[in-house]
């Protein structure tokens, strides 16, 4: 029997919401068509930001949003994507799909994106091929309150008030796509650039600095890049970022279709998923040796899984599909970061819209909710809450991947417990132990489907969407808590909220 033991009367560290943040590159259709449609468009938009995407993101609580890059950042030069849009310069996007930039989404149309969601800005900057002037005065235009050329410069663009950003990144993978560093290397220069970053006013900068491709075909630097950055640039960073993809092939082979794959392939994908939380605690060992007070902290801002892109479209563009088999690594894979919340400040989904593994797919005027969008709908109730103490115990569903996943926290009273059945083609009976209190269900919600690659297509764009969980047994009250029984589908997502009573 599977056994779930959760301690409502032990609460470890908040579950930052910033976990549950998202990234956004110019690369392929995320920006263009996927959020940004521009101001003529005839698909509905407010400042031609389109309507049904910013609403969607919003359901979900969309708590920060990364831009422009990934490797697009270290090529990216703000100031080509200020003042008038028609007068911007049209430039090649080298990285991917080779396509015309035009330069009409930039710094003023992003920070108004993350008004219209109501979620914090996260800018990545230019070290791999800018100039640090240009970085300093990137903050300068978006920051600073009074009298200076760059504050002049945005107001001379139609900003009077400067922007609140609090996060920005120095840099992105310079060990490759941003420069090909050596870890001592972009240590020093990091120390550079960062002494730039300045924080003016009220304005507070949480910088990162580049962390080390964590486990993707780059076997170069992994630790040793943060035990170099942590030695040699740590007082100047707040944060250090990791990248994480659930990549099946080696660099430059096929992954594997999204959506036409076999039961090995979608354990494989799943065991690599849950790689996640080795990584974080390998670098975190390394960061906490350095510092010990906690101070650092590990933002995790490209994360998820890397298919091979959908047949007939762009290989640049990075177009994949979405199923069940992505909502398990997605649930998954967010119960890792609540586990290590008290180190992991954020985690950054790639890519928001029409892009590895994304929440939302767009076609022309037409959008669809992944099943991943699902997962962050339902998993949205643990942003900020407290993370309760809780164990399993269980089987293997198969190929080394254990039957269950699952997370439980709490705020303002209620619990919220997300539980997943990780195997593809057997129940799982759960022993669901809850221990100091009589609570009872308030809501039970549930994301399954009858194949581990049920997907949302534009002609269905309903098959796979949550629904009523009703696999639960109340087996008694007694004086340790309340004791349930649950009975989860093959391959499935439950989140029970849970409340005081009996
Ligand atoms: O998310 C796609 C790319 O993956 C990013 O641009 C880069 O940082 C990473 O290699």
């Amino acid at each position: 029997m599977n056994q779930i033991v959760v301690n409502l009367k032990k609460t470890k560290h908040t579950v930052s919401r910033m976990i549950y943040g998202h990234f956004s590159e110019h690369l392929g259709r995320c920006i263009y068509e996927g959020l940004f449609v521009g101001k003529d468009s005839p698909i509905p938009h407010v400042n031609g930001m389109r309507t049904d995407v910013v609403n969607a993101l919003k359901e979900i609580k969309i708590p920060v949003l990364r831009w422009p890059g990934g490797c697009f950042a270290d090529e990216y030069h703000w100031k080509d994507g200020i003042g008038d849009p028609a007068a911007r310069k049209r430039m090649v996007n080298t990285h991917w799909g080779g396509v015309v930039e035009d330069n009409s989404f930039g710094t003023h149309e992003f920070l108004e994106l993350c008004r219209q969601l109501g979620c914090e800005p996260y800018i990545n900057g230019n070290l791999g091929s800018g100039e640090i002037a240009e970085m300093q005065e990137w903050v300068e235009y978006m920051t600073f309150k009074g009298e200076s050329p760059m504050a002049n410069l945005r107001r001379a663009n139609g900003r009077e008030e400067p922007w609140a950003v609090s996060y920005f990144g120095i840099g992105n993978e310079n060990w490759g796509c941003g420069g090909n560093m050596r870890a001592e290397y972009y240590a020093d220069l990091y120390r550079r650039y960062a002494t730039y970053v300045r924080n003016y006013g009220e304005n507070k900068i949480f910088r990162i600095a580049s962390g080390p491709g964590a486990d993707y075909g780059h076997d170069n630097l992994k630790q040793c890049w943060t035990r170099t950055m942590m030695e040699n640039a740590r007082q100047l960073f707040d944060g250090l970022a990791l990248h994480y993809y659930t990549l099946t092939g080696h660099w430059g082979e096929s992954k594997g279709s999204a959506t036409d794959f076999t039961e090995a392939e979608y354990y494989t994908t799943l065991r690599r998923s849950l790689w996640l939380d080795e990584v974080i605690k390998q670098h975190a060992a390394v960061i906490r040796r350095f510092d010990p007070n906690n101070r650092v902290k590990i933002i995790f801002d490209e994360w998820g899984t890397w298919h091979d892109c959908e047949p007939g479209t762009n290989p640049g563009f990075l177009y994949q599909q979405n199923t069940m088999r992505d909502a398990l690594v997605a649930a998954a894979s967010l119960h890792i970061f609540n586990s290590h919340a008290d180190i992991v400040h954020m985690a950054n989904i790639a890519q928001t819209v029409n892009v590895l593994q994304a929440v939302i797919l767009t076609d022309g005027a037409k959008m669809l909710l992944t099943p991943t969008y699902h997962v962050f709908n339902m998993l949205k109730g643990h942003q900020d809450a407290a993370l309760l103490e809780s164990h399993q115990i269980c089987g293997a569903a198969g190929e080394g991947v254990p039957q269950l996943s699952h997370s439980a926290t709490v705020k303002d009273g209620a619990v919220t417990l997300t539980v997943c059945n990780m195997s593809a083609d057997q129940t799982a009976e759960v022993s669901l132990s809850l221990l100091g209190q009589h609570v009872k269900v308030q809501e039970a919600a549930m994301l399954t489907s009858d194949s581990i690659a049920g997907k949302n297509t534009f002609e269905q764009p309903s098959a796979v969407q949550p629904g009523d969980f009703s696999g639960i047994r109340l087996e008694e009250y007694n004086k340790t808590g309340t004791q349930m029984t649950l009975k989860l589908p093959a391959c499935s997502v439950v989140r029970l909220t849970l409340g005081e009573g009996s």
